[in-house]
């Protein structure tokens, strides 16, 4: 007999976009140049630095696990970073290096959820977040948020969607697929909130290194019972080394770190020692300069997109994507995002990814491409508008 596959296993879906994807894929093999907007990652490679660090732990033999929390020099150093960065003292102790944001996330919410329990969460938002509470056996509130909160929650709509079965409240700032933050008001009175009701408050700072208007924020400065999420993928170009961490509060650590033995023993070993170089001076300098680049996507983008007939209803403080409002141009953005990929080589990703929340009206342009290929793909969208 052939083994049945789990209900929930089957209820995960996969992402839309990587259909398109594949498509772009298909197209690239015939030989078309295609301009890939849909990607989440960044199209810089891992700086020289942390790559050297890297190659030297591997060549030295530091290839066996670490810790399940993660190499204590590591830990030192992020605990480091927010010192260096915020003026913030945090325990190492409460820090545990992860396979990527994703193995926090899912550290964070199996140490939180009971079967049935539920997560308040933003539509649109991160889609895997969902698929981690279903498996945990939670259940996902989804909140619809617009422009009038900057696509964010705040302590008011958290404060209608709880019930006494809620076990968390989950924000990401800079978020996916807004690149908008959360207010510190409104941080501290969700945090406020949380702590009468006894709901952990997580808060995925994924994107924190790339905000482009003002300094970057950490929830951590309003309270120590958050659980913050953060990775070396995005502002620290590592996306393929696996590597992230996770902040937890002092009474999780012993339940965390059992966890983490159990579901993934520790973090890449490589991976972690060539982190260590992820705060120093020479690798900052050049994640700087990339900073600055992604700025100069996002304004130009800012400024194009408008003249092609999208809305951008919130200019996005940091990450580097733009959440488009496309109803003035199509009433079916997963269409609309097809049909530009097989006309003119420009891959976007449709609002379905991100939730049901308006979803047909809203498109994703990742500006993790280089500012010529972005003028090109602009160029493109408009031969492909006009029709
Ligand atoms: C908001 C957010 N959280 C978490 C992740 C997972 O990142 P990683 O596991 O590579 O650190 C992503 C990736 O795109 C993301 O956008």
């Amino acid at each position: 007999m052939i083994p049945k596959i789990s209900k929930r296993a089957q209820a995960i879906q996969p992402f839309h976009v990587m259909k398109l994807l594949a498509r772009a894929k298909e197209l690239e093999a015939q030989g078309q140049h295609i301009i890939h907007m849909e990607v989440g990652e960044p199209d810089f490679n891992t700086p020289q630095p942390i790559l050297d660090a890297g190659i030297a732990a591997i060549k030295k033999g530091d290839v066996h696990y670490t810790s399940p929390m993660g190499l204590p020099a590591l830990r030192e150093a992020i605990a480091q970073f927010y010192q260096d960065k915020f003026q913030l003292t945090v325990s190492a102790e409460r820090i545990v290096v992860t396979p990527g944001a994703s193995g926090a996330l899912l550290l964070a919410l199996a140490a939180i959820i009971e079967p049935g329990q539920s997560v308040i969460m933003a539509d649109p938002g991160y889609p895997c977040n969902r698929n981690f509470v279903s498996l945990l056996e939670g259940r996902n509130q989804l909140v619809n948020v617009n422009a009038g909160t900057q696509f964010q929650l705040n302590k008011e709509l958290v404060e209608q969607h709880w019930t006494n079965k809620t076990a968390a409240v989950l924000l990401a700032s800079p978020s996916n697929p807004t690149g908008t933050m959360v207010s510190e008001k409104s941080l501290t009175d969700i945090i406020q909130f949380a702590e009468q009701k006894q709901m952990a408050v997580l808060v995925d700072e994924i994107y924190q290194g790339l905000v482009y208007d003002q300094p970057p924020a950490t929830a951590l400065s309003l309270s120590d019972h958050v659980f913050i999420i953060n990775s070396f993928s995005k502002y620290f170009s590592m996306t393929g080394w696996r590597i992230g961490w996770l902040v937890v509060p002092e009474t999780f650590i012993s339940v965390v770190d059992n966890l983490a033995q159990n579901i993934f023993l520790a973090a890449p070993t490589p991976a972690q020692y060539a982190a260590l170089a992820a705060f120093k001076p020479d690798t900052i300098k050049i994640l700087e300069q990339r900073r600055d680049e992604f700025k100069l996507r996002r304004d130009y983008l800012l400024a194009a997109l408008p003249k092609l007939g999208f809305t951008i209803p919130v200019k996005p403080d940091g990450a580097f994507y733009l959440y488009a409002n496309c109803e003035n141009l199509t009433d079916n953005s997963f269409e609309f995002a097809e049909q530009c990929l097989e006309q003119v080589g420009v891959a976007i990703t449709p609002g379905i990814d991100f939730g049901n929340n308006k979803a047909e009206k809203y498109i994703r342009f990742a500006y993790t491409t280089s500012l010529d290929n972005l003028k090109e793909a602009v160029d493109r969208l408009e031969r492909f508008i006009a029709g």
